[in-house]
């Protein structure tokens, strides 16, 4: 498996992955999506599986370039660049402010999930929020999105915060966190870090 920083020529990639993993009303658009990935923001990282060789497999997206224009080496979307297959297998996009990093998408093809790709992409965000000294993950998941909520507590994210009916009647908004830097990880467990100026001398 291989994890890379997104560029902006997986777009269409992202798109058609977007496009299976998420319904209308929670589907980022394909500006969003470009915004995120051309706007070198230094406290925003999108990290991407890259697809392993296995051209044609567009999930029946309607961002998958014609077989036509695949073989002149032409993308169906105007001004995207040229693609032959779909480049990335799973996209994750990170935020890092004030010691906290926030996952703020994360999405796996249909087809190669549960092959462990989401969770290969927390940990390289994890990585990343460690490198810049953040303490914590944060991310917000509907109440009935079960996949999800199992994969972020298979990597140690505990709910800590539910906002009812967040997502419309019934819909729950859950907040999980996970603590990544050793004295918040000691802080949570409830362990009690020695502070070395109060050690005495004597002891
Ligand atoms: C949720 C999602 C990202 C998981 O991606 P994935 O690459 O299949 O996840 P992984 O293979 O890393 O899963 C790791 C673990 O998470 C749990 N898990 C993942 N999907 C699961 C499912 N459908 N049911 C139960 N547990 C699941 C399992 O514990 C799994 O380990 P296992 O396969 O050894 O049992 C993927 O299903 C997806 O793209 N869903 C649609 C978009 C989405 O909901 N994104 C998250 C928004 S908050």
């Amino acid at each position: 498996m291989r994890i890379r920083p997104a560029s902006i020529t997986d777009l269409p990639s992202i798109m058609a992955i977007e496009e299976i993993a998420f319904p209308d009303f929670e589907r980022w658009t394909e500006h969003a999506w470009s915004d995120e990935l051309v706007r070198n923001n230094p406290d925003s990282s999108v990290f991407v599986v890259e697809a392993e060789e296995r051209a044609g497999e567009w999930d029946d997206s309607p961002f998958a370039p014609p077989v036509d224009a695949v073989a002149d080496g032409m993308d169906a979307m105007e001004g995207a660049p040229a693609v032959s297959a779909r480049s990335v297998d799973a996209v994750a996009s990170f935020r890092e402010a004030s010691t906290t990093l926030d996952v703020f998408r994360l999405m796996t093809a249909k087809g190669v999930r549960r092959l462990g790709l989401a969770t290969a992409l927390v940990q390289r965000g994890i990585d990343w929020g460690r490198s810049r000294n953040a303490e914590r993950v944060l991310l917000e998941v509907r109440s009935t999105n079960k996949a999800a909520q199992a994969l972020y507590a298979s990597v140690g994210f505990v709910a800590i915060h539910e906002r009812k009916n967040y997502y419309g009647t019934g819909v729950d908004a859950i907040i999980m966190e996970l603590p990544i830097n050793d004295l918040a990880v000691a802080e949570v467990a409830g362990l009690v870090v020695p502070d070395p100026e109060a050690v005495s001398d004597d002891e």
